[in-house]
């Protein structure tokens, strides 16, 4: 049984038949097609925040692949009506896989431990596997040497990623998507606000040839910048920190000014949901250089990947090289 909790539970080379996967079903559906390969199979989807784009792509995306989808919200009583073991226990006997979006890390590690069905990270504190899977085929597609763009693996290695704001959640499944695909990661972030020392430390041990960096000023790294991404400053459950974060973080601001330093041909990336004028401003997140509605879209196709991978390993197998 394989789950994904954070991206150091795959390899380099299933990452790469992930993104295979996903590019190989998004050119079919481009062609009309709609293989139903996890037909008859179910998703839980398990949420304990709010969402639109996670919860959305996946619903969507297994409809797309033949199965369907449950949404579990508050009145199933995770973790309030009985143990852990039976909760989870009783969900594996109805479903196929669960995504599991959660207040904390260890919520979506206690779901994985029974093995009851293939647990994902639809989200935690800690990391966003998920949307590090569609930044990157986002990526790929952008600095495509193929025709029509097509998602491009070897363009990728040594793209320098540039993130500027809050080392959060979403910042460390970048910088580790980053290591497993041979691209340089800087954070540009306040002190007191880096990735934290042990998950680099782990991207480190996992991946010692990883280029990660730190700066103060983004100033500083934006000049050779490929990727230009960022993320509000103030995650779900930090809301009661807002107002000295939105303090603390006002130099991290992409705007024109900051963008006009970088290389022309760099795109702007933000996982969404943005506060314009706060840590992007409305010219950023709508002129040339964004990429974040193709990068929210391809949240679905990188999570059909994802679905396929682990729900209907033959598939895989039997189709993709
Ligand atoms: N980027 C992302 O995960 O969006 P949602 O919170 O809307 O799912
Ligand atoms: N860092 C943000 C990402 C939302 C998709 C949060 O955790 O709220």
């Amino acid at each position: 049984m394989r789950h994904l909790l954070t991206l150091f539970d795959l390899t380099p080379a299933e990452v790469r038949s992930i993104l295979a996967t996903a590019v190989h079903l998004k050119s079919l559906l481009a062609q009309g097609e709609r293989p139903p390969i996890l037909a008859g199979q179910t998703l839980g989807l398990l949420f304990e925040k709010p969402s639109l784009r996670t919860r959305v792509s996946f619903e969507a995306g297994i409809n797309q692949l033949g199965g369907g989808s449950l949404f579990l919200g508050e009145d199933v009583g995770w973790g309030k009506r009985e143990s852990p073991a039976d909760f989870t226990r009783v969900l594996g006997q109805f479903l196929d896989g669960v995504v599991c979006r959660a207040k904390s890390h260890s919520r979506v590690e206690e779901l994985a431990r029974y093995d009851a069905m293939p647990v994902i990270n639809g989200l935690t504190d800690l990391s966003h596997p998920c949307q590090a899977l569609a930044d990157i085929l986002t990526v790929g597609e952008v600095f495509s040497q193929l025709p029509d763009n097509q998602f491009d693996l070897a363009s990728l290695a040594g793209r320098e990623v540039l993130f500027v704001g809050d080392g959060n959640n979403v910042a460390r499944s970048l910088a580790l998507i980053c290591a497993i695909l041979d691209m340089p990661f800087t954070l540009a972030c306040p002190n007191g606000y880096a990735i934290d020392d042990i998950w680099i430390e782990r991207i480190s041990k996992a991946y010692p040839k990883a280029k990660l960096n730190r700066v103060e000023r983004p100033e500083d790294a934006i000049g050779s910048a490929d990727v230009i991404y960022t993320d509000v400053w103030t995650s779900m459950g930090q809301e009661a920190e807002a107002a000295e974060r939105r303090q603390i973080f006002a130099p991290y601001r992409i705007d024109e000014k900051l963008l006009a330093a970088a290389p022309k041909t760099a795109c702007v990336l933000h996982c969404l949901p943005a506060i314009r004028g706060e840590e992007i401003t409305q010219e950023v997140i709508d002129g040339d250089q964004s990429q974040i509605i193709r990068q929210a879209g391809n949240r679905m196709h990188a999570q059909k990947g994802l679905l396929v991978w682990l729900m209907a390993p033959e598939w895989v197998e039997a189709n993709i090289s």
